[in-house]
């Protein structure tokens, strides 16, 4: 089914879609919320400000803790081995949890020491049990190799800017590749995509609306979505997806919306970003 856990490369199981909390005007409604609309999958970082309240939806739902998934980020002051740990362990005080599902570094650095000595932190925390699994977000292709170039544990996730309007087609290829899966932050393109006339035009066509068609379509090409909302009904709408399928049509029409040269993008550009989370 489309909506079953993907497998990391670490054996790992991931919900395909998860939910996401940046910028969430309360975090803790929202959570609580999506856990209640079946959610199981939360998206959260430490730059994000919200890990006590996600941790409190957590804690209030009563769910078993094995029935969740959590994923929070090293921000960029968690530099180096010793940053890196502090941070991650900070996060889980703060999640109340005693391990995370996947720990992400939540930006490239462009310096490749520092670097080393983070995923040496994560590759810790990994066989300390405080996180079942690691990952990246916003790396290139060529923080990819370089970080692959150091061995050692193979990032099991890159969580990316991807939606309609920024497909990231090369960076999947390089995914496929190195066994990493997808991530897609920004899965709607922050609302933007939505007005798009081939969107809409497919929704009526389903009798859906356009996200639910933006979602139905990161599915089908295994992208891992972590949509965020503060609306109820739109929490809800945004997991009611097993009751159409994009044909194959319709996906190439989505693939063609794709504005070439990365000029579609809404978020920062990584290289661009201050040296980071290394
Ligand atoms: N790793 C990174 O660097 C990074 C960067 C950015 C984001 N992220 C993660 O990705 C998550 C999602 O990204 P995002 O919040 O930037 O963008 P998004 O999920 O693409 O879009 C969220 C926006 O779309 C609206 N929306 C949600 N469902 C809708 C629907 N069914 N119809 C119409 N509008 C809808 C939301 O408004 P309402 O709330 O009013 O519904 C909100 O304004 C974040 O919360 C975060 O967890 C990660």
């Amino acid at each position: 089914m489309h909506l079953d856990p993907i497998t990391l490369n670490n054996g790992v199981t991931m919900p395909r879609l998860g939910f996401g909390v940046s910028g969430s005007r309360d975090t803790r409604a929202a959570v609580s919320e999506a856990l209640a609309q079946g959610y199981r999958s939360i998206d959260t970082a430490a730059v994000y400000d919200n890990e006590t309240a996600v941790g409190a939806a957590l804690a209030g739902s009563g769910l078993p803790r094995a029935d969740l998934f959590v994923t929070t980020k090293i921000w960029n002051v968690g530099r180096g081995r010793g940053g890196a740990l502090r941070s991650a362990r900070e996060s889980l005080d703060r999640l109340g949890l005693d391990h995370v599902d996947l720990l992400l570094v939540h930006w490239p650095n462009d310096d490749l020491e520092p670097c080393l000595r983070t995923w040496e932190a994560m590759e810790q925390l990994l066989a300390d049990g405080l996180t079942r699994a690691v990952g990246v977000s916003n790396f290139r292709p060529s923080h990819l190799r370089r970080l692959r170039g150091l061995g050692g544990t193979a990032p099991a996730v890159n969580q990316v800017e991807l939606h309609p309007h920024h497909q990231q087609r090369e960076l999947q290829q390089v995914h496929a590749a190195l066994g990493i899966v997808t991530g897609a932050w920004s899965p709607l393109g922050r609302g933007a995509v939505l007005d798009e006339p081939v969107l809409r035009g497919i929704a009526e066509r389903h009798g859906v609306t356009p996200a639910q068609v933006v979602l139905r379509w990161h599915l089908a090409q295994g992208t891992v979505a972590v949509p965020k909302s503060d609306s109820p009904e739109r929490i809800a709408a945004n997991r009611d997806l097993a009751g159409f399928a994009l044909t194959g049509d319709e996906l190439r029409a989505i693939a063609a919306l794709d504005v070439p040269d990365g000029a579609g993008r809404i978020g920062p550009v990584p290289d661009r970003v201050d040296r980071i989370a290394a």
